[in-house]
C-alpha cells in the first residue's frame, strides 16, 4: 500500500510584486504540470518576505495577487493545496525546532544570507539568518519527497536536508529527506538586457525583464530591445551567444520547436524578426494567463475561499508532524 503513495511536492514562491516571465517559466508553469502527478501542496511565502523591509499594505496586497497569480497558471485548487505561509503556524513552530539544529556555522555559510546582507547592510536581521530554517521547515512539516526549487534555493535545500538527517539520527527516524527537483527546459531564463544574470524584478532597469502583467506592446518592445550580439545568425550557444541563446530557450518553452527548428525557421533573417517572432509569441501566450488573472484577483471571496480551505487542509497535515515532533524533543504535552 505504502509504495502506492503519490510522492509529495512542496514548493513556495514570495510575493514580492508581481511574477515575471522568469518565475512562470522557471516554476510556477511546472507547479501547474506537476499536480497530476504527485500530491502537492503550494505556498506563498509571505513570512520570508518578511526578511527584508516591506509596505505593510503592499505586502497584503501582493500575497493576495500571488495566490490569484498561481491560479492563473493553472494551479488547480482541486488537484494541488494552495495557502500562504502564515496561515498555517506550525511552519513557524517547527521553524525554531529546527534553529536549535541548525550550526550557526552552517547558516553563516548561506550564499544567499551573505548576498543579501551585503545588499540590505542596515537590516541584516535574525530572520534572513534563520531564514533557511523557516524553508526547512516549511518542507519538512510535509514530509515533502520532492521540492522544485531554482538554482539559488539549492543551497537551503541542502541545509534542509542536513537538518532533517541531523535530527533524525538524534531523535530517531522523523522527518523525509527531500530531494530537489529540477526541471530541464526553460529551468532559468536570464535577464534581457544582461544576458549573464537571471531574470529578475529587483532589477532595477525594468526593460530587463518582462512582467505576467505586461501588456502585449511592452513585451514586444522589451522583446525587440534585448541584448544579442553582432554575429548575425540564430543559433544556440549559451557561452558566445548568451542574449540570443536566452531568446531561443523562451521561444523553445511556447512553440515546443527544439534550437535547430528555430535556428531552420530564421536561418537568413535578421534578429529584428527573431525577436518580434519572440515577443509576440510570449505575448499570444501570457494573454489568456493575463486575462484569468486579471478575473480572479477581482474575486476577493473566491481567493479567500480558497486560502482558507488550503490554510485548513496544510494545517491539518502540518500539526500532526509539528506534534510528533514537540513529543520526540520532550515537550511536555497535555
Ligand atoms: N525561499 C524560496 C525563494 O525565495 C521560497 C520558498 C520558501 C520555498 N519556502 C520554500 C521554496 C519551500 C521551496 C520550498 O524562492
Amino acid at each position: 500500500m505504502e509504495n502506492e503513495r503519490k510522492k509529495r511536492i512542496l514548493s513556495g514562491i514570495q510575493p514580492s510584486g508581481s511574477f515575471t516571465l522568469g518565475n512562470y517559466i522557471g516554476a510556477v508553469r511546472n507547479w501547474a504540470k506537476l499536480q497530476n502527478e504527485f500530491e502537492s501542496l503550494y505556498m506563498v511565502a509571505d513570512l520570508h518576505a518578511l526578511t527584508v523591509r516591506q509596505v505593510p499594505a503592499e505586502l497584503r496586497a501582493r500575497s493576495r495577487e500571488a495566490a490569484a497569480m498561481i491560479l492563473a497558471a493553472g494551479i488547480d485548487p482541486k488537484e494541488s493545496i494552495l495557502f500562504l505561509q502564515s496561515h498555517v503556524p506550525a511552519h513557524t513552530q517547527l521553524s525554531w525546532i529546527l534553529c536549535c539544529n541548525a550550526q550557526f556555522g552552517e547558516l553563516s555559510r548561506m550564499t544567499q544570507f551573505k548576498d543579501k546582507s551585503a545588499k540590505h547592510p542596515d537590516n541584516v536581521n535574525g530572520g534572513l539568518f534563520t531564514y533557511p530554517a523557516l524553508m526547512a521547515a516549511d518542507i519538512l512539516v510535509y514530509n515533502a519527497d520532492l521540492v522544485p526549487v531554482g538554482q539559488d534555493q539549492t543551497q537551503h535545500l541542502e541545509l534542509a536536508r542536513t537538518v532533517a538527517n541531523r535530527f533524525n539520527n538524534l531523535y530517531s527516524l522523523t522527518f523525509t529527506l527531500p530531494e530537489g527537483y529540477i526541471t530541464k527546459e526553460g529551468a532559468k531564463i536570464m535577464s534581457l538586457t544582461d544576458p549573464s544574470r537571471k531574470m529578475s524584478k529587483s532589477d532595477p532597469n525594468p526593460n530587463s525583464f518582462i512582467l505576467m502583467n505586461d501588456d502585449r506592446d511592452t513585451i514586444i518592445r522589451k522583446c525587440k530591445r534585448a541584448v544579442t550580439d553582432s554575429d548575425g545568425a540564430v543559433r544556440f550557444d549559451m557561452a558566445e551567444k548568451p542574449g540570443i541563446s536566452n531568446l531561443m530557450c523562451i521561444y523553445n518553452v511556447f512553440t515546443k520547436k527544439s534550437m535547430e527548428e528555430i535556428a531552420q525557421e530564421f536561418a537568413g533573417q535578421g534578429y529584428s524578426e527573431f525577436k518580434l517572432a519572440v515577443g509576440e509569441t510570449v505575448a499570444d501566450a501570457l494573454s489568456p494567463i493575463h486575462s484569468e488573472y486579471t478575473r480572479i484577483l477581482a474575486d476577493k471571496t473566491y481567493i479567500d475561499e480558497i486560502l482558507r480551505d488550503g490554510a485548513e487542509k496544510a494545517s491539518r497535515l502540518a500539526n500532526r508532524m509539528l506534534s510528533k515532533v514537540y513529543r520526540k524533543v520532550g515537550l511536555y504535552q497535555l
